[in-house]
């Protein structure tokens, strides 16, 4: 069945190894009939959770920031597949990823018991060596 996936590039560079991994998953995802859509962080207008906790009363829009992940919530909140996509960084994923990350949390406050809706994940990650301990850590917590 085809399954809707959304690609979050965490990668400043746009033209970069992280995103010919994703342009790589996108080629392969799409050819078996699934549909994809790819955000680059970096290009967008992504401010850093406040941590206010007043987040998750509309569904449609569930942060009260708004900025571009005003475009992002509705494609995550349909897609069956997330992927988190990322450059390694001093043993971690960028800030880009990690922010827009943060901000889905505004989607968990729409649960009372503040979970995500449960979704198939894949993590992409380009380095220059290795050292993916602490991201494989965080993505099996998420
Ligand atoms: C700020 C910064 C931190 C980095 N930290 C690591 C690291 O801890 N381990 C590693 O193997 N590579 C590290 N790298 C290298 C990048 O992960 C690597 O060049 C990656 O392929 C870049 O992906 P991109 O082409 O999508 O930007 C770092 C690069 C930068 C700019």
């Amino acid at each position: 069945m085809a399954k809707k996936i959304v690609i979050l590039n965490g990668s400043p560079r746009k033209a970069g190894n992280t995103s010919s991994l994703t342009a790589a998953f996108a080629e392969g995802a799409k050819a078996a009939g699934n549909e994809v859509t790819e955000f680059h962080l970096a290009g967008m207008s992504i401010r850093g959770c406040l941590g206010c906790w007043g987040g998750g009363k509309d569904e449609t829009c569930p942060c009260v920031q708004k900025d571009d992940m005003q475009q992002i919530y509705p494609v995550y909140k349909e897609a069956d597949v997330v992927v988190l996509a990322s450059p390694l960084y001093y043993w971690f994923i960028s800030g880009f990823l990690k922010n827009a990350f943060d901000r889905l949390f505004a989607v968990a406050e729409c649960d009372p018991n503040y979970r995500n809706p449960v979704k198939e994940s894949v993590l992409i990650m380009a380095a220059e060596g290795s050292g993916f301990e602490e991201s494989e850590h965080w993505y099996d917590h998420l």
